[in-house]
């Protein structure tokens, strides 16, 4: 369970009366798991673009659970902390990152960050340390989760 502090660095926040989600634009790799789980919560041709209020509060979280990224996280107002994987699954995407899910501490230029899920870069390329900023190509056009950069992050990633 992430700590209120850990929350600042989860990315923008969208709330609702049961579930609270979190989106950090430059960890979205566009791998759309969230869009094709619940395209009446996630929909990139609206803003915003989430709508957590439009499902069940652990309907969402089990399509948050989905995003092999971390670019979603989310927490429910009973508390329930997300379950790590475990043991821990590294699935290689060759096209760049390796997708990692387990109970996972990433060095971070900001710290040492509790994880559950994470694209960690494979390539060298990124200016997102230790995550694909997507300089691979991975998804490169894909619309998935794409909406409100402009107000969505409090970090310029
Ligand atoms: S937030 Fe981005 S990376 Fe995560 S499931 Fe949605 S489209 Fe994929
Ligand atoms: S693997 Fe995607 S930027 Fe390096």
């Amino acid at each position: 369970m992430a700590t209120p502090a850990d929350d600042n660095r989860l990315g923008r926040a969208y709330l609702a009366p049961e579930v609270t989600v979190f989106y950090d634009r430059g960890r979205c790799r566009h791998y759309a798991e969230c869009v094709r789980g619940l395209p009446q919560v996630f929909d990139p041709t609206r803003r915003p673009w989430i709508r957590a209020d439009l499902a069940d509060a652990q309907a969402v979280a089990e399509v948050v659970r989905r995003c092999p990224t971390g670019a979603l996280h989310y927490r429910l107002l009973a508390e329930e902390a997300e379950e790590p994987t475990s043991p821990t699954i590294i699935t290689i995407d060759s096209r760049g990152p390796l997708l990692v899910r387990g109970d996972l501490v990433l060095d971070t230029p900001e710290g040492p960050l509790r994880e559950t899920r994470a694209a960690l870069c494979a390539c060298g390329r990124t200016q997102n340390h230790p995550f694909c900023d997507g300089a691979c190509g991975v998804n490169a056009g894909a619309s998935g989760g794409t909406r409100d950069q402009a107000e969505t992050s409090p970090h310029k990633r």
